[in-house]
């Protein structure tokens, strides 16, 4: 049974979650945008992919870990990953209505709306670019805009390994991306995994601009807090890291991807 402590309460943090160590680029900008907060991350490195799991084993995974933080006093959630959203979010925003919970998505609207002349590439997992929530963003954004959309398989099980400058990691983006060097102009980062490579994208991309959900995110919470009077300000935040990979060697890669620029 869930018991959703201080729900009412300002002082309660915000619970946020990954399949992994990607969340942790989208809790860089909720913790620059709203710096009053104590926020707690929890990664479930143990069980990502998420992207190459079923809608319904995202599902439970997220459900789990919502039940657990609200049961630890979490006052709000992020659902930060791309994936948890499209197959959680809605079920978890009926099963808890009184708790404010963000999700992220993939930045199409920023992408098409920007100038561009060539076509918009959304790089994101199988399961966010198969579900509905993905082809009603496209139709709403994207009717009258060139789309190339690419299932980045093996890529969040790279990232969370770390050694980002090693060169597998082109090698693997280049198998990915690499044709569609000089036919786009605008790359949507569709999975919070994604922009700790953004420079390794570029390289293999060439000229691009990139678009992701961190800091539309970040206004959503501040929206949401503020709407019902959990905004916490004139306080030292506190970030906390934890993982599903409960080892010394985790918490020290989450540390270095949290000190990573986005
Ligand atoms: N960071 C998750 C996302 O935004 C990655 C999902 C996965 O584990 O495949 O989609």
């Amino acid at each position: 049974m869930t018991r959703i402590a201080n729900r009412a309460d300002s002082e309660g943090f915000v619970g946020v979650f990954d399949s992994g160590a990607g969340g942790i680029s989208v809790l860089q900008h909720l913790v620059r945008a709203l710096p009053g907060e104590d926020f707690r991350y929890f990664g479930d490195s143990a069980n990502a992919p998420y992207g190459a799991k079923t809608p319904d084993e995202v599902y439970e995974l997220s459900a789990n870990i919502t039940e657990r933080m609200l049961d630890e006093g979490a006052k709000a959630l992020v659902i930060a990953c791309n994936t948890a959203t499209s197959a959680a979010a809605a079920t978890l925003r009926r099963r808890y209505p009184e708790v404010p919970i963000v999700g992220v998505e993939p930045a199409l609207k920023p992408a098409v709306l920007a100038a561009g002349s060539k076509k918009v590439l959304v790089m994101a997992t199988q399961v966010t670019l198969a579900l509905e929530k993905f082809h009603r963003l496209a139709e709403r954004w994207a009717a009258n805009t060139e789309l190339e959309t690419v299932a980045c398989v093996g890529l969040v099980d790279r990232i969370e390994q770390g050694h980002l400058d090693e060169p597998d990691l082109i090698d693997l983006l280049e198998g990915l991306v690499g044709a569609y060097r000089g036919e786009v102009d605008r790359v949507v980062l569709g999975c919070t995994h994604y922009p700790f490579v953004r420079t390794q994208i570029a390289q293999v991309l060439g000229d691009v601009r990139f678009f992701d959900g961190g800091e539309g995110t970040a206004r959503q919470l501040r929206r949401l807090l503020t709407q019902n009077d959990l905004l916490r300000e004139g306080h030292d935040g506190t970030v906390s890291l934890a993982s599903s990979i409960d080892t010394p060697e985790q918490l020290a890669l989450y540390r270095w991807f949290f000190n990573q620029p986005v």
